[in-house]
């Protein structure tokens, strides 16, 4: 079972999304445990201190090695463990990536996962030493990796096995998916026809050689227009 432990200064941040999400779900099921480890409870003094000026000088206060070195160590990672570092500056985190994790790519999969929220201005850089990832939700700057952790934790828990109806053939045809990894054609259910807008005749002809082949062709169609870097060159 696929083990996760999430390391954050807000960890109540992860409240709705462990209760209501996938992920509740996914857990019930036995498929993953998650844990929510409360940067805090590792501060260092009095006021449990995790952040200070930067040496240097600059804007904002940065977090210190200290107390997620331990908190780090306090979640027993073993030589296989993968240490995530949330991170702007980090690679673009994608499906392919997802299904590394959750054990659907050819490699050996991991069977814990460690994600590090960062907050204010982000880590000392010697804490990326703890990391054996880093990665980015997007080319933008959020205030915290909460979200970015929650983002690639659904991401990966969606794929793992008995979690979504339909078993693995359900995520390889989605937009990114296995299958081809461009865009998803359109899906429409009922009705047949809702304020003038009918849904393609081909699709209610039972067909499923044509409904087939109009699905590739809408796909690339789509993926053509909005995102062409997706295409084999
Ligand atoms: C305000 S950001 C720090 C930005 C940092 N000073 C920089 O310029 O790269 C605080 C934290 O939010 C998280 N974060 C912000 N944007 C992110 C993104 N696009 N992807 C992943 N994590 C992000 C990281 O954990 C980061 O340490």
């Amino acid at each position: 079972m696929l083990r996760i432990d999430i390391i954050s200064v807000q960890p109540q941040m992860f409240r709705g999304f462990l209760e209501e999400s996938i992920v509740a779900r996914a857990v019930k099921k036995g498929a993953c445990e998650v844990n929510v480890v409360d940067l805090r409870d590792f501060g260092e003094g009095k006021w449990k201190k995790v952040d200070d000026k930067p040496y240097g000088g600059g804007p904002g206060m940065l977090m210190k090695c200290g107390p997620w070195f331990e908190a780090v160590e306090s979640c027993r990672p073993d030589a296989a463990t993968r240490v995530i570092m949330t991170s702007p500056a980090g690679k673009t985190f994608t499906q392919r990536d997802a299904e590394t994790f959750a054990g659907l790519a050819p490699l050996p999969s991991p069977d814990h996962l460690i994600f590090l929220c960062g907050h204010y201005e982000g880590f000392d850089a010697r804490i990326e030493t703890l990391a054996t990832d880093r990665y980015s939700i997007g080319d933008f700057v959020m205030t915290g990796g909460e979200l970015a952790a929650a983002a690639m934790v659904d991401a990966i828990v969606r794929l793992l096995p008995g979690v979504l109806g339909g078993g693995p053939a359900a995520t390889a045809s989605e937009t990114f998916g296995r299958d081809g990894g461009g865009l998803e054609a359109p899906q429409y259910t009922h009705p047949p026809e809702f304020r003038g807008m009918k849904v393609p005749e081909i699709l209610l002809s039972g067909d499923h050689r044509k409904i087939e082949a109009w699905r590739k062709a809408e796909a690339r169609r789509l993926t053509e227009a909005n995102r062409p870097d997706l295409l084999p060159s």
